[in-house]
């Protein structure tokens, strides 16, 4: 036991709890542990201080465990003030003795106290996920850049935060964005936004999804994998997109694609996965139907125009935890989920351990590379190198016992030559 690690957590008493979900975690990330297995004997984060801004879940506990096995010194803090599994932080303050300043349901300004405190540890890497440890250091904590070697981004929303920066010059700092990685986006995003966020909702509501008008605004990684889980579950799927081609490919994988104001009309459930603002609005709730319910499960809780829906109602009620019944002045109740958070981590569990495994190996190989290349980076966002790519594509299959057949050299040379046609 380790009570002497400054942290903030909710209640170092559900330690021995946090033990076995982490454990049970860890059953399913093979590859996170062939590469703690190796990191343990090598030793690559000799002494790195290493500040991550992430989900503070069972899965990344394990991604701090691996790190530390390399000989990292890693200091939590939650990516957002409702996904922090309490037990997970727990167990890592005091069985591990790792920093983590985390409490579930914590307020904003809690939520950045705990930012700065993960800060305070003087990082010579960033992990983020949505960007704001990024985003505090170049507002507020400049002194700390002088140390920091690099970072990793783990989402869409934080990449296209730090694209943003990288476009206006202000990037101090080499960044990868390992939500680029396909075996990050390709599985991640969909597979494991797909089922935890219908896991959310169904947690949250207990809904039957057969029959249902489900609505989903945003037909990228997240969103197909959302619609093919709730089309897999019985729901007739409605997608709204801006996108043309994304659109189309929506109506070709056999979607309804209309108008949000036209779907708001007959939608049952609405999903919001763009890392937009304002997706549903004050005219699409005006719109909707007794009974809809909205969730989101992009990365801010601002996809659903909230402050519009507390105007719109003249009354509310929390009817179950994560439910909150919004009544119009006509009677008509509108129910929102999770005030908007990420559904599948407010009211589940977030990703299975499972997708996370790819998701955070690449995390960990993504933290050697910039301890043994990150000097040579310049200020930018950069790709997941291809070599870490393909590794946790193999390791993965190798932890599934799944074998692949490999070109023959006849083949490769067929491959690589344009002499021969038919
Ligand atoms: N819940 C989770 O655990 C989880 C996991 C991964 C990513 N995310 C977050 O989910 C969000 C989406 O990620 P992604 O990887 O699917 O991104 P993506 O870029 O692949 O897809 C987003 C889609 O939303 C569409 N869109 C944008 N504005 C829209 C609007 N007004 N109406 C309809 N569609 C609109 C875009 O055209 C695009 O096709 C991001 O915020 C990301 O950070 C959440």
């Amino acid at each position: 036991m380790s009570a002497k690690t400054a942290s903030d957590i909710r209640d170092p008493s559900l330690a021995p709890a946090g033990e076995l979900r982490i454990e049970w975690a860890a059953r399913e990330m093979p590859v996170l542990r062939l590469i703690g297995e190796r990191f343990a004997k090598e030793k690559p984060l000799k002494g790195i201080r290493i500040s991550a801004c992430l989900h503070i879940t069972t899965e990344t506990a394990n991604l701090a465990l691996t790190l530390k096995a390399g000989g990292a010194e890693p200091a939590l803090c939650a990516s957002n003030p409702l996904s922090t599994q309490d037990d997970a932080a727990a167990c890592l303050v005091m069985e591990h003795g790792i920093p983590v300043f985390a409490i579930k349901g914590e307020d904003n300004e809690t939520y950045y106290k705990h930012i700065n405190a993960a800060l305070n540890h003087s990082p010579h890497i960033t992990m983020d996920d949505g960007a704001d440890l990024v985003a505090s250091i170049h507002k507020d904590r400049g002194e700390l850049v002088g140390d920091i070697i690099g970072g990793t981004e783990e989402t869409t929303t934080g990449v296209i935060r730090l694209r943003s920066l990288e476009h206006e010059k202000r990037l101090k700092y080499p960044i990868i964005a390992v939500n680029d990685a396909q075996t990050k986006h390709f599985f991640d995003n969909r597979y494991g936004t797909g089922q935890s966020t219908i896991d959310g909702i169904t947690r949250a509501t207990n809904i039957l999804w057969a029959g249902k008008q489900v609505v989903i605004c945003g037909y990228g990684w997240c969103g197909r994998g959302v619609a093919m889980r709730a089309r897999g579950l019985g729901a007739h799927v409605v997608i709204c997109e801006v996108e043309p081609v994304r659109a189309l490919e929506a109506v070709m994988d056999g979607y309804r694609v209309l108008s949000l104001l036209e779907a708001a009309r007959t939608g049952d459930i609405f999903i919001t996965v763009t890392g937009g603002l304002n997706i549903i609005d004050r005219e699409h709730m005006q719109a909707m139907k007794d009974g809809a319910i909205m969730a989101n499960s992009g990365h801010f809780n601002a996809e659903i125009n909230i402050p519009a829906l507390e105007s719109l109602a003249v009354g509310k009620k929390q009817i179950r935890a994560f439910v909150e019944q919004y009544t119009f002045p006509d009677g008509k109740n509108l129910f929102l989920l999770a005030e908007g958070r990420l559904i599948n981590l407010a009211a589940a569990e977030g990703h299975p351990a499972s997708v996370m495994d790819m998701s955070f190996a690449n995390q960990a190989l993504c933290a050697e590379y910039m301890v043994k290349r990150g000097k040579e980076l310049k200020p930018k966002v950069y790709p997941v190198p291809e070599e870490v790519d393909s590794e946790v594509g193999r390791l993965k299959l190798r932890g599934m016992g799944i074998a692949i057949d490999t070109l023959t050299p006849e083949q490769k040379k067929y491959l690589e030559s344009w002499e021969l046609g038919t």
